[in-house]
């Protein structure tokens, strides 16, 4: 969705003062080359490349690094309600599994990033789900408050800093090298979300734009590059310069429940929960899927919970915001990060398919985000490795699961 913000002038790339005698200066935020979405923002006195200090590294990185057990083809449970809180928005991040175009992280900080340090990702586009927290998001297009059950989506080459205004906050992050956008087969020629589509294009925040900042000093942003590097480069003035802007490019929220979700009378296979897309689907990129309330199917012998499956050119990472998720009832807590990685088929756990049945036609409580990456195969870090349930790969088994009586099934369905 093009947007303007602030004021800026009406012809492009001409004259245009914010500060009286002060040359306001024109930066294109542009993807794809010059051929995708891009915004035009303008500085009121500098460019964002006044760099005053020879950049450094970091004393910080994200590397990826993975531990010997990944040679072993497995699937993985990482409990990451278990991982500590600690450390600032900006340094908390833990990458957990990562593919080359691919990173999933998790961020569970107790504060927001320290004053004067901002952040840059310059090899990928971001989209963080948020667990619990709220918070702002600042950048140079404004500022973004965010709260439980929201993504923000943040384009590559942004520049932000996280404040919170809870005391701590947990973050699910996804980092891609191609732009996250949502699924262009929504959209109608005229560019609308067509009226069938799961998601209202409106329905996203933007950033509210405040007065520019036009001061002098030392502004650190961290900019991350080339496989988790982090080098340290130091503004001359205040990165928040930006009178007014006008594109397609710019960081947004959108409730996770804002992705009104379309049921049908048997169960429909996920490509229906789709909210985001990276890449050019199915050929690349991934697919990051909404698991929201929704009734569940009402034919008279629907089986809610999903069959067994493997899309064998999908990874798929699954992340469960709460447990009332009948599939994998018994086996996840909130938090719990799946991942079935090469191929490897897998299905609802003991008795799931047959308990489900007691919520036909009923609205499930379910929340929970996927994603399936298109032929890139991802791979567990040794942080995400610390915190899996190693049990994970054997829970299918049936000799761990009991029979249900008709009561039992009743009693434990998962839509209530
Ligand atoms: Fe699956």
């Amino acid at each position: 969705m093009i947007i303007k913000k602030g004021k800026l002038p009406a012809t492009p790339h001409t004259e245009f003062y914010a500060i009286p005698g002060v040359l306001a200066l024109e930066m294109i935020h542009g993807s794809y080359g010059f051929s995708g979405p891009w915004s035009r923002k303008m500085h009121v006195r500098s460019y964002p490349t006044e760099q005053v200090k020879a950049p450094v590294k970091a004393d910080f990185n994200f590397a990826l690094q993975a531990p010997k057990e990944s040679e072993v083809l497995q699937p993985y449970h990482i409990l990451t309600g278990e991982m500590p809180y600690g450390g600032d928005a900006l340094r908390a991040r833990k990458p957990i599994v990562f593919g080359p175009r691919t990173v999933m992280s998790i961020i569970k900080p107790t504060a927001g990033f320290s004053e004067n340090e901002y952040f840059r990702n310059g090899e990928m586009h971001e989209i963080y789900y948020v667990q619990n927290g709220t918070g702002t998001l600042h950048s140079e297009y404004g500022s973004l408050p965010f709260q439980p059950e929201d993504y923000i989506v943040v384009p590559k080459g942004t520049t932000y800093s996280i404040d919170l205004a809870s005391k701590q906050a947990w973050f699910m992050l996804t980092e891609s090298v191609h732009p996250i956008t949502f699924p262009q087969h929504y959209f109608n020629k005229g560019g609308q979300a067509t009226l069938m589509s799961p998601v209202v294009e409106t329905e996203i925040i933007t950033p509210e734009l405040f007065a520019p900042r036009d001061e002098r000093g030392d502004f650190t942003i961290f900019v991350k590059h080339n496989g988790g590097k982090v080098t340290k480069t130091t503004l001359g003035h205040h990165p928040f310069d930006v009178c007014g802007w006008e594109g397609a490019l710019y960081p947004f929220v959108f409730p996770i429940k804002n992705h009104h979700g379309i049921a049908r009378e048997i169960h429909t296979a996920p490509p229906v929960h789709q909210t985001f897309q990276a890449g050019n689907v199915p050929n690349n990129g991934f697919s990051l899927c909404s698991f929201v309330p929704q009734m569940e199917g009402w034919h008279p012998k629907d089986i809610p919970a999903p069959y067994g499956h493997f899309n064998v050119d999908s990874d798929e990472c699954m992340f469960f915001c709460n447990v009332s998720y009948g599939a994998r009832k018994g086996v996840i807590q909130e938090g719990s990060f799946t991942f079935h990685p090469g191929s490897t088929p897998h299905s609802p756990q003991g008795h799931a398919a047959l308990k489900s049945t007691a919520s036909r036609g009923k609205i499930s409580a379910r929340l929970a985000v996927m994603l399936d990456t298109y032929f890139e195969s991802l791979t567990i870090t040794t942080e995400g490795f610390k915190y899996c349930d190693k049990e994970y790969p054997l829970s299918w088994d049936d000799a761990k699961w009991e029979s249900p009586t008709n009561e039992t099934w009743e009693a434990e369905s998962p839509t209530e």
